[in-house]
């Protein structure tokens, strides 16, 4: 599966540009500020109605518009499907497939997997935990789909533990409901540490070897950092042991919701000691770690978006960047200049002003963002 064809309707600076990049790897070439990475944040939107950059997708509405919408075109298995996302401000998100709304699960199916590098980010890298745990659940829900439900699962039963604990501190309950809700705790959090550790085990070295070859210098290590036990029965026994400082709190202060998942550099968390350019290397390399671990289990090769990538890597390391984005695979990237690409057969380049002088300045403002796709008779417009 690939992405064939893109229109940008309107997406923030982006209006009427259509983009038709390779099923190999392309490389968008232009200056600051031209969009180029709107562009490829618009590739992201098309095909899972989200944004890398912000969780407002209002954000993506071209300034002093009332909507952002974008088309994408995914072709290689038979049939070709298009996506289109649209953000409203008064009609809400919109994501269709051929004409018909679609929930993500279903999307996933038919389109696929998005990896994107941005520099946006990087706070996967450098910022608090909780980023790398998601992170690593949705490795686990391409690697393992039968396990995609365990970060979901877990994440109830925390919530709803958390609502008890905190009612019997207040007084408003009693610790006997809490024995079912603790075995359950025990039991979806076992299978999310252990899912988790089973792909940090897959990524620990793939990842020390991508980082090897990307530049970042000396002893590497991933690693899963359980923020409580792996089986269910120590995590029950925890629980007990625990449960003085839970009802103190008036939250579970113990379980994988607490898990860290390390990039080391000579020994040293690279989050609070790396600098940016290591930060963004140790990024990169997850990235490809993923990809090659998904790749040998006989999985699709996610598309690859790799925004502003070149600037921060030497001419040695940009040449084994593009051989190993050229052993197969989709990949759409961004450099400001198109010197920073080594110069090898099988490459695309696009010049962002070419794709903007050809752009039909966007279709005029209609009401509905999505009419073109659904017809007026929709009534479940707002989403
Ligand atoms: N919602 C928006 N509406 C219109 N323009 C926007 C919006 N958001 C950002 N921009 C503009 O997009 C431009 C930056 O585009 P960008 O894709 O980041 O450039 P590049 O990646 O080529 O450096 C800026 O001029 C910025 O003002
Ligand atoms: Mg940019």
């Amino acid at each position: 599966m690939f992405v064939a064809r893109v229109e940008a309707d309107r997406v923030r600076s982006l209006a009427g540009v259509k983009f038709e990049p390779d099923p190999g790897l392309t490389v968008i070439i232009g200056p600051n500020g031209a969009g180029k990475t709107n562009l490829v944040e618009s590739i992201f939107f098309g095909l899972t109605s989200r944004s890398f950059r912000t969780s407002d997708r209002r954000d993506l509405i071209p300034f002093g518009s009332s909507y952002a919408r974008c088309r994408v075109t995914v072709s290689g298995t038979g049939v070709d499907h298009t996506f289109m996302a649209s953000a409203s401000r008064s009609e809400g998100n919109r994501f269709t497939m051929d004409g018909a709304r679609i929930e993500q699960a279903e999307a996933v199916v038919h389109r696929p997997k998005v990896t994107v590098f941005s520099p946006d980010r990087l706070e996967l890298v450098k910022g608090p935990p909780a980023g790398r745990r998601a992170h690593i659940d949705s490795f686990v829900a391409a690697r393992w789909p039968g396990q995609a439900g365990v970060r979901a699962s877990f994440g109830r039963i925390l919530a709803q533990r958390n609502a008890l604990i905190a009612r019997i501190s207040a007084g408003q309950a009693d610790t006997s409901q809490l024995s079912t809700w603790n075995s359950q705790f025990a039991e979806a959090g076992s299978a999310l540490a252990v899912s988790r550790e089973k792909a940090v085990g897959e990524l620990g070295e793939r990842w020390e070897s991508s980082a090897g070859e990307l530049g970042l210098e000396g002893p590497k290590s991933l690693s899963y950092r359980p923020g409580a036990a792996t089986t269910a029965e120590e995590i029950r026994t925890g629980l007990d042991e625990k449960l003085e400082n839970d009802l103190r709190l008036g939250r579970s202060s113990w379980g994988p919701h607490h898990d860290e998942i390390r990039l080391e550099l000579d020994g040293r968390q690279l989050r609070r000691f790396g600098s940016q350019g290591q930060q963004r290397l140790g990024l990169l390399a997850l990235l490809f770690a993923e990809r090659s671990a998904l790749l040998e289990a006989g999985g699709q090769a996610p598309l690859m978006l790799l925004d502003d990538v070149m600037s921060e890597l030497d001419a040695h390391r940009r040449d084994r960047l593009v051989e190993r984005l050229l052993e197969g695979g989709q990949a759409i990237i961004t450099a400001a200049e198109g010197e920073l690409i080594p110069d090898r057969e099988g490459i695309c380049r696009v010049a962002i002003t070419d794709l903007l002088a050809a752009a039909e300045g966007g279709q005029p403002e209609d009401s509905d963002p999505g009419s073109k796709e659904i017809g007026s008779a929709d009534p479940g417009a707002a989403a």
